[in-house]
């Protein structure tokens, strides 16, 4: 049996996560967070104080990696049975992400585990490269972004929330380091698919995002 999939690819900040469970919540659909893979091995690689160069290092990480992912309202993550969840939102984790992501041979390693949350009746994937190289025959695709100043806005306003200490400068730097390195890379580097629909969520609600992507997915199946 086919099973369907949504991808939403985009940069950082732009409200993928948001959008994502929102979509798979009302489909009913299973949801990967493929940012959460990447941030779990940071995390995994950071503790072990690895050299961020030692590639066959990381990859052995990858390789080993025990993730379990229980979805309820909020996403839960644990690495080897302790719970990761609140590490994964730190700019730390995420910037170590981005430059362990850049290397080929980690991404190989962890796309099956990416392709096993493939699973009916249907799945709502979010990432960078979900329709370009991890579900490349996805039945509807979006790329959503936003400007880097309104990403970094939102992102402040989030570890503030969470009462993480934030820096807005700082913030909107590291989003143009990361989006640099995330479009530059020569591996699966984040650009929309051909037949991706692009959504500038810079002047809509989450709201209005969540109703368009509803609509594309009514309007593919
Ligand atoms: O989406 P999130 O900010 O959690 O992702 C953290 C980092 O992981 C990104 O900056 C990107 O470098 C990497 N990533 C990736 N491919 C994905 C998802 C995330 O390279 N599909």
């Amino acid at each position: 049996m086919n099973v369907p999939v949504l991808t939403i690819d985009g940069p950082s900040g732009a409200g993928k996560g948001t959008v994502s469970r929102s979509v798979a919540k009302k489909l009913a659909w299973h949801y990967l967070d493929s940012g959460s893979i990447y941030r779990s091995l940071a995390i995994a690689v950071l503790d072990e104080s690895v050299d961020l160069q030692d590639i066959d290092k990381i990859v052995a990480i990858a390789k080993n990696l025990n993730l379990e992912f229980e979805c309820g309202d909020e996403l839960i993550v644990k690495l080897n049975k302790v719970d990761i969840t609140a590490r994964l939102p730190s700019e730390a984790t995420g910037n170590t992400a981005s430059i362990i992501a850049a290397y080929p041979e980690v991404r190989a390693v962890l796309l099956q585990k990416q392709k096993d949350f493939q699973q009916a009746p249907g799945l709502v994937a979010d990432g960078r490269d979900m329709g370009t190289v991890v579900f490349p025959s996805a039945e509807t695709k979006v790329f959503l972004t936003a400007s880097a100043e309104e990403r970094a806005s939102r992102r402040y306003k989030q570890l503030k929330e969470k009462g993480i200490n934030a820096n807005l400068v700082r913030i909107t730097k590291e989003i143009e380091a990361r989006d640099r390195r995330d479009q530059q890379r020569e591996t699966a580097p984040l650009k929309a698919s051909d037949d991706a629909f692009y959504i500038d969520s810079s002047n809509l609600s989450i709201d209005q995002v969540i109703e368009e992507v509803m609509n594309l997915v009514h309007n593919e199946s």
